[in-house]
């Protein structure tokens, strides 16, 4: 495995590759890894014949009250996992390798980011939106591979790619889980233990609002609710929002006719969780 910290030398690493007619597979990233990025590594494997994956804690996508300081970080660690798992390359570039002094170009989505996450997170998708164009250009996937746990991410990097004519094929990996129904994610090392036996309780409202769809309740306001509920229960949990909208242009839904996302964001302190679930009335009744 090499890694890369310059854009120079992991552009003329990919153009090799490619000279050699392989098929690439990437995967982005901010590191701390766990399981969840790891199942988008083997899924990479499994559909291409070489994989990059990049660990960037990326600024632009932070807010002035986020963790960008904070965030946890482990390079050592993340890079005997991704070792073990066989990747071919890791780029791990500096702040200022990405974004040198005098940056000024940014992408942004209009509509798409002013729901969920992007209301309480104002400017976060353009900053992914940006890092993984500049990404995209410099690594030249055929395919990239991202999360469902981040489920606007996904519909928002997919938007751009079909609006900008960028060229890589986007996969959508299902959310990785805790045995308990937590799902993976870097943040949940934040958690005090307390917070950590209480933190499944937010799978646990958007499960509970499933049950009742699948007995064929279709008003979005009352699915929402019964997840509220739940959460309000739950005195270590502060709900951000509980929200059921369309797919895939997250508009309100007034009821239940097509597949739809119900996404939820909760704080346990001043940690923010997100989960989701696609309801389809497809496989229901
Ligand atoms: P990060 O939070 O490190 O996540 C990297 C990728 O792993 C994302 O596609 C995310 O959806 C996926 N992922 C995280 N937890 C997962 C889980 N439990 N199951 C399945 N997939 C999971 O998302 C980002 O970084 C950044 O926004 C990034 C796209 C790298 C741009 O900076």
């Amino acid at each position: 495995m090499v890694v890369f910290q310059k854009i120079d030398e992991i552009k003329s690493f990919v153009t090799g590759l490619k000279k050699m007619g392989r098929t690439l597979g990437f995967v982005p990233t901010m590191g701390y890894l766990h399981e969840g990025h790891l199942a988008l590594v083997r899924e990479a494997q499994r559909g291409c014949q070489a994989v990059i994956v990049s660990i960037f804690v990326n600024p632009t996508q932070f807010g002035p009250q986020d963790d960008f300081d904070r965030y946890p970080r482990d390079a050592e660690r993340d890079l005997r996992m991704l070792e073990e798992e066989g990747v071919d390359a890791v780029f791990m570039p500096p702040v200022l390798e990405m974004y040198p002094q005098g940056y000024v170009t940014y992408v942004t989505l209009k509509g798409l980011t002013d729901s969920l996450c992007g209301r309480s997170r104002p400017g976060h998708f353009d900053g992914v939106a940006t890092v993984v164009t500049k990404l995209f250009n410099i690594v030249r996937p055929d395919k990239a591979f991202f999360g469902q746990k981040d489920g606007q991410q996904v519909l928002v990097i997919r938007k751009m790619v079909d609006d900008l004519n960028m060229e890589p094929e986007i996969v959508t990996v299902p959310t990785v889980r805790q045995p308990d129904g937590l799902a993976m994610s870097s943040r949940n090392s934040y958690l005090k233990a307390e917070e950590r036996k209480a933190a499944p309780v937010l799978y646990g409202g958007l499960t509970a609002a499933q049950a009742a769809f699948d007995g064929g309740e279709r008003n979005p306001q009352r699915l929402c609710k019964i997840a509220l509920d739940m959460l309000a229960r739950e005195a270590l949990a502060r709900v951000d929002y509980v929200e059921i909208r369309s797919l895939p242009n997250l508009e309100p839904v007034a009821i239940i006719t097509r597949p739809v996302l119900l996404a939820a964001a909760v704080y346990f302190s001043k940690t923010r969780l997100i989960d989701n679930i696609v309801l389809d009335p497809g496989n229901s009744l």
